[in-house]
C-alpha cells in the first residue's frame, strides 16, 4: 500500500508495533501516534521542522560528561517532574520527591554527624537536622543521606572544570537513633545553564529562568523507596516560578537566625548561623 497523508500514521503505527519487547512497541508507537498527531495540530511547516532539528543536534552537540542540556530540555517543559510524580505516588506524610537535576555526581565522600561540607566556601554557616525515619515514625539507623548544592555564585563542582576534589557535597550517616547533623552553607537562588539551546529558547518567552535557594538529597535505604528530593528555604525568591517545577510546600522548610553560640553539633559558632530542622520519612517499598 502507498503512503498518503490519511493512512501514514496508521502505517508507521503498524511497523513500529514489531518493536521488541512488547513495552518498547507500546512506547513507540504511542510516541508516532502523538508526534504525527502534533505535526498535524500545529499543521508543521517544513522549515519549522528543519529549525528544531537544528535545535536538537545543537543541545546534543553541547552536552558532555558533565552538562546535560537534554536533561535541562526535559525539566524545564515539566517533563521530568511529570515522570517524577508518576512514579512517586507516596503516603501523604511520606517526603516528596522532586527532580534529580543535572548536577549530582556520583560517590561523594563519607561525612561524619555535622561535617562542614562547605569546607571554608564563603558563605552563612546553615546546619541541617532531624531524623530519618519511616512512615510509621520508627528511626532508621545507619541511613545515608547523599547531600549536594550549589554554591552562594550558583555553581555547582560540575560547572568548575578545575575542581578536583568533592566541593559542597557529602554522604551522611543517621546515628543509632535515626538523627543527623549536616553543616553547610546557605544555599542562593541561580539561574539555570542560559549559555546553550535552552536558554536561546527561554529567551524568546517571559519564563524566569531562576531556581530557589536549595540542597539537594538522595536516600536510598533498603525496603524503602528510593527518595530523591530537596530543601528549599522559606521566603526565597523564584518559589512560585521555579522554572523546573520542583517546588512542592512540605519541601519548603525555615532557615531560622541563630545567634552566635553553640551550634547544633556541640561546636561553637563565632558568627550568627541558620538552622533549618527536618525529618525525612521514607515511603515503604
Ligand atoms: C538543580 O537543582 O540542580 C537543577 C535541576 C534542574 C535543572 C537545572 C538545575
Ligand atoms: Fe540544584
Amino acid at each position: 500500500m502507498f503512503v498518503d497523508e490519511d493512512n501514514i500514521t496508521d502505517l508507521a503505527v503498524q511497523r513500529w508495533g514489531t518493536a521488541h519487547p512488547k513495552r518498547l512497541s507500546e512506547l513507540m508507537t504511542a510516541l508516532v501516534r502523538h508526534l504525527h498527531a502534533f505535526a498535524r495540530d500545529v499543521q508543521l511547516t517544513e522549515d519549522e521542522w528543519m529549525a528544531a532539528i537544528e535545535w536538537l543536534t545543537a543541545a546534543g552537540q553541547i552536552s558532555n560528561e558533565k552538562r546535560q542540556e537534554l536533561i535541562l530540555t526535559s525539566d524545564v517543559l515539566g517533563l521530568s517532574m511529570l515522570v517524577v510524580q508518576l512514579n512517586n505516588r507516596y503516603a501523604p506524610e511520606a517526603t516528596p520527591a522532586t527532580v534529580l537535576g543535572p548536577f549530582h555526581i556520583d560517590g561523594s565522600p563519607a561525612a561524619p554527624y555535622g561535617f562542614d561540607m562547605s569546607d571554608g566556601i564563603a558563605g552563612t554557616p546553615l546546619f541541617f537536622t532531624g531524623k530519618v525515619t519511616d512512615v510509621e515514625g520508627e528511626p532508621i539507623a545507619h541511613a545515608v543521606l547523599d547531600a549536594w548544592q550549589a554554591d552562594a555564585d550558583g555553581n555547582y563542582e560540575s560547572q568548575m572544570p578545575d575542581v578536583d576534589e568533592a566541593r559542597l557535597r557529602a554522604k551522611y550517616r543517621t546515628r543509632e537513633d535515626g538523627t543527623y547533623c549536616i553543616r553547610t552553607i546557605a544555599p542562593r537562588g541561580y539561574a539555570i545553564p542560559m549559555d546553550g539551546p535552552v536558554g536561546d529558547l527561554i529567551r524568546k518567552t517571559d519564563i524566569s529562568y531562576f531556581r530557589p535557594a536549595h540542597v539537594h538529597f538522595l536516600i536510598d535505604e533498603p525496603g524503602h523507596q528510593k527518595l530523591i528530593t530537596h530543601l528549599f528555604q522559606e521566603g526565597s525568591e523564584y518559589l512560585d516560578s521555579d522554572v523546573v517545577f520542583g517546588t512542592k510546600d512540605a519541601l519548603v522548610v525555615r532557615f531560622t537566625e541563630r545567634p552566635a553560640g553553640v551550634a547544633p553539633d556541640g561546636s561553637t559558632l563565632d558568627e550568627p548561623y541558620l538552622h533549618a530542622e527536618y525529618d525525612f520519612v521514607l515511603q515503604p517499598d
